[in-house]
């Protein structure tokens, strides 16, 4: 045991036998953009050529990067522990502000309440709840403090010499956090703990109702940027409002009031004026009436139900919160992170702000939310959404069952499959071809961590269900080769079997969830589009046909009752005119919002510069917040 010589928090697990500290190296991955919003095909080529790889830009100041529109801001759909590793490599000591409000619930889910379909629908209130993200501390508050002291460490590594983090809890883990960022950052470069008073009733008879949360801060160095904030001092002004004309308060609107800040003001602006006041003479001009703001923060209130800001996201913290720490502890062009963004406030904030950010979530309600919110913000610059695709995944078999699972590794490639297999509710068989197990009447195939499932796998798994004497096959997996489905419907029925494939969803690799068993495999959503000549020549126009969700039964009843049309469905959808095999860059996109339920079902015209064979991809991103897409050839003369 090694000798105690300084004060820290100890958790089960945080040293091994010998006292070392146990702390997993950082895992780098490679990223792969799937998505460029905001974006054209013309300035990706330009961008191509000045920035060969992903974040090869961050060689060369930041400030001017941003200011020239190169830096793209990134929104990560993933795991926060590997994202940050894999940042690590290409941008350690580039961010200048961190915010992280990491969920510390009290066991129970975070549910989300999806709308479906548009005004006439939502009128009744047509929603789904779903879950949104799940409480990581629900097995101890040991668990919460190991997942973030791993986090924290990572965010150290990258913040900017002069950056700081901002991390958002309330009382109940407020002690422990406390206590690590000590340790990771250094008690000595404690900056705030700031009190966020949300306003928010609450019913507490043992104790004063809790009403605050905090929000610590920490520098990396002692140089850190800060800007103090004036505030217009709302005080007076709440006081006095039934007085106050033109955001003032005139001397004989308020001469007869025994107040004493309205005294101690008169005496103040009789001394400047060396003369009794006049009615005329002012006291208090709101225009220029400011105080520099403490770290109590009792202005902002909790989001209201009727705000315009809100998107029902569960804990989606207010703006103006946000705004107040940005321009605080960051300047115009500087990067800005979340690291469990949720609805995108901090993104969203930073966007306003003219700064760059990079947002994480792991959850795709998270990133679907984010993403609709960032493309509501008018002039809102290109910006990226990224994954860490199989890499990811190859990572938590590995972890989870043991290294080479397509290799040799016949041990841990057996215990994926049984996981996979459990989670979907099949018995494991006979795996020596194509079949991995059955469940009820169907037999059951699952596709590789390490790559997509190929129609070639399915012909095989198809033609031994057949020899089997089988009539249905489901396939489960994670990707799968473009245009899969709809080349293998006619040969399934030629062989008499019925062909359904299910997305793999990526809560199989969250604990909580597998052990929860939430976990939905959805069926692939049937999508359909036409392509059909515009009014000019080399003009064309998409439209939505037809769209069918094969699970309707994951709906509830009531809800299903009301939907009127397969359009109720769909949450979004988008058309890159030009797709090239690689990035989804969409030209044009239509989704619902709270504001505004209605979604078009055609695109407007698209002019193609040049006659050619194009492919045109169709995405759909249905309720559930799950995607399809589709591909179209077309020809243009
Ligand atoms: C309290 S919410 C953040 C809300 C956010 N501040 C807002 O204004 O919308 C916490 C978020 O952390 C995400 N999260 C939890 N564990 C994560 C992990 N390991 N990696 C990435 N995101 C995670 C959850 O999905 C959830 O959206």
């Amino acid at each position: 045991m090694k000798e105690i010589n300084r004060l820290e928090l100890v958790w089960p697990g945080k040293y091994d036998n010998e006292g070392n500290l146990k702390v997993d190296p950082p895992v780098s991955l490679p990223f792969q953009i799937v998505e460029r919003v905001n974006e054209s095909r013309a300035t990706r080529t330009n961008r191509e050529t000045a920035a060969p790889t992903l974040f090869d830009i961050w060689e060369q100041d930041q400030v001017s990067q941003a200011t020239q529109g190169l830096f793209k801001s990134r929104l990560i759909w993933g795991d926060n522990k590997l994202v940050l590793g894999s940042l690590a490599k290409s941008l350690s000591g580039k961010i200048k502000f961190i915010y992280i409000d990491p969920p510390f619930a009290v066991g129970a889910d975070f549910k989300i309440e999806v709308e479906v379909g548009d005004e006439s629908i939502v009128k009744e209130a047509s929603l789904i709840e779903e879950v949104a993200f799940r409480d990581t501390w629900g097995n101890g508050k040991e668990t919460f403090v190991s997942m973030l002291f791993a986090r924290l460490r990572l965010i150290h590594l990258l913040l900017a010499d002069d950056g700081v983090i901002a991390v958002h809890i309330d009382w109940r883990l407020s002690a422990q956090v406390r206590m690590l960022l000590d340790e990771i950052f250094g008690s000595g470069n404690f900056v705030n703990e700031i009190v966020w008073r949300y306003g928010k009733m609450s019913n507490a008879h043992r104790r004063f109702p809790q009403n605050h949360d905090l929000i610590l801060v920490f520098s990396k160095s002692e140089s850190y940027f800060f800007s103090p904030v004036r505030q217009a001092d709302s005080e007076y002004k709440n006081r006095f409002i039934r007085v106050v004309e033109n955001n003032k308060i005139k001397y004989g609107a308020v001469k007869d009031s025994q107040d004493k800040l309205i005294l101690g003001r008169a005496r103040k602006i009789q001394n400047q004026l060396g003369r009794k006041l006049r009615d005329d003479d002012i006291l208090f001009d709101f225009d220029n009436e400011f105080k520099t703001q403490d770290d109590v923060f009792y202005d902002i209130s909790i989001i209201k139900g009727n705000a315009d800001e809100r998107l029902d996201y569960p804990t989606q913290k207010p703006e103006a919160l946000i705004e107040r720490l940005l321009a605080a502890f960051t300047n115009e062009g500087d990067l800005v992170a979340d690291f469990f963004c949720g609805s995108g406030t901090t993104l969203a904030t930073a966007e306003k702000m003219n700064r760059s950010w990079i947002g994480c979530d792991l959850g795709r309600f998270a990133i679907h939310t984010t993403r609709k919110r960032l493309m509501d913000i008018k002039d809102c610059r290109p910006f990226e959404i990224l994954n860490l695709g199989n890499y990811e995944r190859q990572h938590w078999s590995k972890v989870s069952f043991g290294d080479d699972i397509d290799g040799d590794g016949i041990v841990s490639y057996l215990e994926y499959l049984t996981f996979i297999l459990k989670l979907y509710g099949a018995t494991p068989t006979d795996t020596s071809g194509s079949i991995h197990g059955i469940k009820g009447s169907a037999f059951v195939h699952i596709g590789s961590v390490a790559s997509p499932v190929t129609i070639k796998e399915i012909e095989e798994s198809i033609r031994e269900v057949s020899s089997k004497g089988g009539r249905e096959l489901h396939v489960l997996g994670w990707e799968w080769e473009m245009g899969l489905i709809d080349t293998l419907v006619d040969f399934a029925k030629s062989k008499s079997v019925k062909l359904s494939a299910f997305q793999i969803p990526r809560e199989v690799m969250e604990e909580e969830a597998a052990r929860k068993g939430q976990v939905t495999f959805f069926e692939l959503s049937y999508l359909e589009a036409a392509i059909e000549p515009g009014k000019k020549p080399r003009e064309f126009v998409c439209s939505l046909e037809d769209f069918v969700i094969p699970n309707p039964e994951l709906i509830p009843d009531e809800v299903r009752k009301r939907v009127k049309s397969w359009k109720d469905y769909i949450d979004y959808w988008a058309v890159d005119w030009d797709f090239q095999n690689d990035t989804f860059i969409p030209a044009w996109m239509d989704y619902r919002t709270k504001a505004d339920r209605n979604l078009k079902t055609k695109t407007s015209a698209h002019a193609y510069p040049e006659p050619g064979e194009y492919k045109v991809m169709v995405k759909v991103v249905d309720i559930f917040g799950n995607d399809s897409s589709k591909i179209y050839h077309l020809k243009v003369k």
